[in-house]
């Protein structure tokens, strides 16, 4: 049984307490996708969190799916995140850096004119998400090998600029329909090449990725970040089961630090099948609250619990948590929008004069 405000081992380092900040995209870097003051300010907010995971970050100008949402390709990028994590590191927080390629969960509007590119030409349904006015989603191209080998280089780019930074590691984001997912699935990935067809082919780009990862980085500083459920961005897998359960054997024979799982409300949850499998931190997400969030850590359901919306609506979460305090609620307005509205403007607890 483990208290929310307990220390944990994460790999090579440890976090001061169980609750995590889930990876959350605010789109609040500019065109120039680079990370600002104001940015600082929204996580030095949240730096009670034992662990920070970064708003999903792209590893280069053509892995974007939205506007306004950081990068880490440059050096310029590499320093202006270093404010971040300095201002975390200064309260006593560690925070990891979540690296994200989208695949095509893009638009040649967001791409210079560039078609979005996949594991295969399979159109996504739906519409992009941020872009008005709407436009459906189209039908991507398929990634060449040469071209596969060049994204996994650009991770690596992204992971030697994530170590500049000075973050304390990386997470993957191989979750939520984007490329590394897309790859992963079946119903997004009919190649007829190494990378494709069987689990461990579609798994290979996964792989490649964490151990160029774990090239720079050392194993005990890499996560990933997985949604076995598989309901975004119009994924699926013939069997969730086997092909996370492979993912998941293999991310612990690498001894990677920790594995997230953004699927924890889901009645039919695999995590209680896929848990067993790793002996790293794991770290549980999705609907949680603030009982649900204690019960699982008490019976050792994960290691570390994850809040997403709850979090941006109240930076001061931990005390909360610990207290058992009200919440504040989330202006789903202004999830997206510019500015310090709805952002870095979440009023912490005030406590009554008696
Ligand atoms: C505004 C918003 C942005 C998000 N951005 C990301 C992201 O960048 N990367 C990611 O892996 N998940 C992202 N998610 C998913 C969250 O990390 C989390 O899995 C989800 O909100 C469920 O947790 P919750 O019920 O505590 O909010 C986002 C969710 C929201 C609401």
């Amino acid at each position: 049984m483990a208290e929310l405000n307990s220390a944990l081992q994460v790999g090579d380092f440890t976090i001061k307490n169980r609750l995590v900040l889930a990876p959350l995209t605010r789109a609040r870097s500019g065109a120039e996708r680079i990370p600002n003051d104001l940015m600082v300010e929204y996580y030095q907010q949240r730096a009670n969190a034992g662990l920070i995971i970064t708003e999903a970050t792209v590893i280069s100008p053509k892995a974007a799916g939205y506007a306004n949402t950081p990068g880490l390709w440059s050096q310029e990028q590499a320093q202006a995140w270093n404010k971040i994590v300095k201002a975390v590191h200064a309260q006593g927080s560690k925070i990891v850096v979540q690296l994200w390629h989208v695949g095509r969960i893009s638009h040649p509007d967001l791409l210079d004119g560039d078609i979005p590119v996949a594991p295969s030409a399979i159109q996504p349904a739906g519409e992009v998400s941020l872009l008005r006015p709407k436009r459906p989603f189209v039908t991507p191209r398929a990634l060449s090998h040469e071209e596969i080998q060049e994204i996994v280089a650009q991770y690596k780019n992204a992971a030697e600029q994530a170590k500049a930074a000075g973050f304390d590691g990386v997470e993957l984001h191989a979750a939520n329909g984007y490329l590394i997912d897309q790859f992963l699935q079946s119903k997004t990935n009919i190649r007829d090449d190494e990378y494709g067809g069987s689990i461990e082919n579609r798994a290979r780009l996964l792989l490649q990725v964490v151990d160029t990862f774990i090239e720079v980085w050392g194993a005990g500083r890499v996560g990933v970040h997985l949604a076995p459920r598989a309901d975004s961005h119009d994924m699926g897998d013939d069997n969730p089961l086997a092909t996370f359960g492979y993912v998941v054997e293999q991310l612990d024979q690498r001894n990677i630090a920790f594995i997230f799982t953004r699927e924890y409300a889901a009645e039919d949850s695999l995590q209680p099948k896929l848990r067993p499998k790793f002996k790293g931190a794991w770290i549980a997400n999705e609907k949680l609250t603030p009982d649900s969030a204690k019960k699982i850590l008490e019976e050792n359901q994960s290691d570390a619990v994850s809040f997403g919306l709850a979090y941006i609506a109240n930076p001061d979460l931990l005390e909360r948590l610990e207290h058992d305090l009200p919440l504040n609620q989330v202006n789903f307005q202004t999830l997206y929008a510019d500015g310090a509205e709805g952002y870095t403007d979440y009023s912490v607890f005030e406590k009554l004069e008696a």
